[in-house]
């Protein structure tokens, strides 16, 4: 097996167990093992190696794990943000016009895209992210979006129950989402999600849709608490859902209930940046000692990003995240919201995905906004980007 050295790292960020905390280590080095991190340390103190990475004195970051992610769709809704941006509100109805486009993809398409999309992932440092299906709402349509995504990722999420399609009663579809849908996508998937907000499912048929996932062996995770609070905290924590993604409206005692809780709270500053909604205040979820996660929400609707600097930059800026606090949700927060241990961070025995920033420190990230830093990207040890 070859040892890779990579050395010479100004600043290499390593996210702490502790929620929000990075420690940064000067003049530092890893060794990379079969796709692995064996060592950590002062770059002068390397052990013995094959080869070697000069890094010339840049940041080295941990790969961000992008932990909600929509990529199995066809076509884009560029016309909707416009209309947004002059006045007209977000709701979750647009959701039907990417269905009808992506039903009509074939899978060659469907792929091309997410394939796209996830190069642009590459290029914005992201070196681990799940995939949605939910642009289906039908049986086919839906298990083919999964089988694609499990090209791309094990962490591939059934989201038949993103909103109910178009002539459909709603108890119709979810008896369908729950029974013969559930039946053919459980195969490829691992997540159960479900959109539980105004236009979408109630909190009866969001606990009924993620039950029937659970008895099938999917794990939950939720969208909930965007557009309006429907009480799906509550459900979230009593399921032992990994993670409720958006909580762009949560009470105090939502707040206490995440707290001591294990379900982590993903914020989402794509969704309200391009619905121009107001932001949910991460300083009270830190303060709480909430778990926080930041993702990309990448979807053609309310948040076309595979940018998670543009993320991190907009968190700091509007969210009330400091930038160690930011950094750490799009890496070890991301990792957790997945239940996965072994990325978002380059300890020993993870695995060797980061990025090398053209820039001296991590802080640049979110006071560098819109500009590309990420010089390169690895996965497991291997570039799978560089300029
Ligand atoms: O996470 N909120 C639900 N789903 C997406 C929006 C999807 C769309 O508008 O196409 C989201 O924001
Ligand atoms: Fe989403």
């Amino acid at each position: 097996m070859t040892k890779t050295l990579f050395t010479n790292i100004g600043s290499l960020v390593l996210p702490a167990a502790e929620v929000g905390v990075l420690e940064t280590l000067s003049n530092a080095a890893f060794m990379v093992e079969d796709g692995l991190v064996i060592w950590v340390g002062q770059a002068d103190s390397a052990p013995r190696c094959d080869s070697v990475v000069d890094v010339a004195g840049a940041c080295v970051i941990p790969g961000f794990v992008d932990s909600h992610a929509h990529l199995m769709f066809a076509g884009s809704r560029e016309q909707e943000f416009e209309a947004r941006m002059a006045g007209v509100s977000y709701s979750a109805g647009g959701i039907k016009t990417t269905v009808a486009k992506t039903r009509a993809a074939t899978d060659e398409e469907l792929r091309a895209n997410a394939q796209d999309l996830i190069s642009e992932f590459y290029q914005s440092g992201v070196t681990h992210f799940e995939i949605k299906s939910g642009y289906g709402l039908d049986i086919e349509t839906e298990v083919r979006s999964l089988k694609i995504a499990r090209e791309f990722t094990e962490d591939t999420t059934f989201l038949g129950a993103h909103v109910v399609p178009a002539d459909q009663d709603p108890e119709a579809y979810v008896e369908l989402v729950t029974t013969t849908m559930l039946d053919a996508a459980a195969p490829y998937a691992k997540w159960i999600d479900v959109f539980c907000d105004r236009g979408a499912f109630t909190l009866a048929q969001t606990r009924k849709i993620l039950e029937a996932g659970i008895a099938k062996g999917l794990l939950p995770r939720l969208h909930a608490n965007q557009i309006e609070n429907l009480g799906a905290i509550a459900l979230a924590v009593e399921l032992d859902c990994a993670s409720v993604d958006h909580c762009t409206h949560l009470s105090e005692q939502e707040i206490e209930l995440l707290a001591g809780s294990n379900t982590v709270a993903t914020l989402l500053p794509g969704a309200e940046f391009s619905t121009r909604s107001p932001y949910p205040d991460a300083k009270k979820l830190f303060a709480a000692g909430i778990t926080v996660a930041l993702a990309t929400d990448c979807n053609p609707g309310s948040s076309f990003t595979t940018s998670m600097p543009f993320c991190i930059a907009v968190a700091v800026r509007d969210m009330g995240f400091t930038v160690d606090q930011a950094v750490w949700s799009a890496t070890r927060g991301g990792a957790l919201a997945l239940r996965d241990s072994s990325r978002g961070t380059l300890a020993v025995g993870s695995s060797a995905d980061f990025a090398i920033l053209d820039a001296p420190n991590h802080l640049f990230l979110a006071y560098r906004p819109g500009v590309q830093l990420v010089a390169s990207t690895y996965v497991a040890g291997k570039k799978v980007y560089g300029r």
